[in-house]
């Protein structure tokens, strides 16, 4: 892996132990950061976001940057992860779409038939200014800690708008990708295009590192994701490439996509809690940088289990060239943000 040459708003790559691991280095401290760490399981978001609608909360820059800050000012993480949601550059291109409290994203018309389709892609990329402004006021206050920005990928943002709203197989959307392949491109590239400006207005504004979240990507066999997915978030991915920074690739369920994932192109690979990272490096050739993956559900379980669970998680990253310590999937809402705080203490000191 080369290292990019710094893009024109990164003044200094390597001054973070995050971005130092994200290029392939071991720094002196272990980073740590945790997937969803701005939200449900911290009081003061919760107060924050009295009264305010999940996707209204992220397009308000003053409330956006503060709760991207707050797991920052508490746990003392290595990265702040800009708070918004993969489905917002829809919302900003005008589609008619809500989260739904405990369901998740549900799109009002369903992208079910190629006349539906034609009518989505009507829609233009929608004005970034308020992702612009957040970003920037959290860059301001966030002194050397890098900000992560990210993106839904294409599967996963079609998967939604296929299905209409959360899906546990994703059967409508794997049926269109075989029944209208056409359509489907047509969905996709549009989808790639709407995600990638929203990644690229992130960077732009200051954001270091760009993780792209293929979180159901899972659900489709090795060829279906080579053939009817990669491509496309190689595209989305382009839209930042001449940027610099680097790039994660997280989805779950992901164990056999691994190698295809990294060859979209990107500089880490984020492993979920299913697969040591041991065994994940392996399969990666050892020359990938990882991130991950310890088992959310550990963060329910006494101390010294989970002590356990993070020392072998640690150990196990240890047969990556470089390692970044987060979970394997989202901090569950119920987490005592206590344990996460002790968490981040126990990696700081191995
Ligand atoms: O802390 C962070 O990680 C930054 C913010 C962030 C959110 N969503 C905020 C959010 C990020 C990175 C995401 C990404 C996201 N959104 C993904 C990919 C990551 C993953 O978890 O697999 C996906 C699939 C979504 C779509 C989505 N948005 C779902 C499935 C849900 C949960 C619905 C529910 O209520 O259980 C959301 C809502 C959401 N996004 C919340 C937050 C803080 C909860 C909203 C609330 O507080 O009511």
């Amino acid at each position: 892996m080369t290292n990019p040459a710094p893009g024109p708003n990164v003044p200094e790559i390597t001054t973070s132990p995050l971005l130092e691991a994200y290029f392939g280095r071991r720094p002196e401290r272990l980073p740590v950061w945790f997937m969803r760490q701005a939200g449900r399981s911290l009081p003061e978001y919760r107060a924050a976001r009295e009264g305010v609608a999940m996707l209204d909360s992220c397009l308000r820059p003053e409330l956006a940057a503060e709760i991207t800050l707050q797991p920052v000012r508490r746990h003392g993480v290595d990265a702040a992860i800009f708070f918004s949601d993969i489905v917002v550059p829809l919302k900003l291109a005008g589609v008619d779409v809500e989260i739904v409290p405990g369901v998740g994203p549900v799109v009002a018309e369903p992208v079910r038939t190629r006349a539906d389709v034609d009518r989505l892609v009507e829609h233009r990329p929608g004005d970034h200014a308020a992702i612009t402004e957040a970003v920037r006021l959290t860059v301001a206050e966030l002194g050397p800690t890098p900000l992560i920005g990210f993106a839904g990928a294409p599967f996963t943002l079609a998967a939604y708008l296929v299905e209409g709203r959360p899906s546990r197989d994703h059967l409508a959307a794997r049926t269109m990708m075989h029944a209208d392949p056409e359509a489907w491109r047509h969905l996709m590239r549009w989808t790639a295009d709407i995600t990638g400006a929203f990644l690229r207005a992130q960077v732009l504004a200051g954001a270091r590192a760009a993780q792209l979240f293929d979180s159901w990507a899972g659900a489709l066999s090795l060829n279906d994701y080579a053939t009817h997915a990669a491509p496309f978030s190689a595209r989305a991915l382009s839209k930042v490439r001449d940027l610099g920074v680097p790039v994660i690739h997280f989805g779950t369920g992901t164990s056999e996509l691994l190698v295809a994932m990294r060859d979209v192109g990107v500089d880490v690979i984020g492993v979920d809690y299913r697969l040591p990272l041991d065994e994940a490096s392996r399969r990666l050739g050892g020359t990938t940088p990882l991130q991950g993956n310890i088992d959310p559900a550990l963060l329910a379980a006494p101390w010294e289990v989970l002590e356990a669970h993070v020392r072998a998680v640690v150990q196990a990253g240890r047969a990556a060239p470089a390692h970044v310590v987060n979970l394997g999937h989202g901090v569950p809402p119920t987490t005592d943000p206590a344990v996460l705080t002790r968490v981040v203490e126990l990696v700081h000191s191995l």
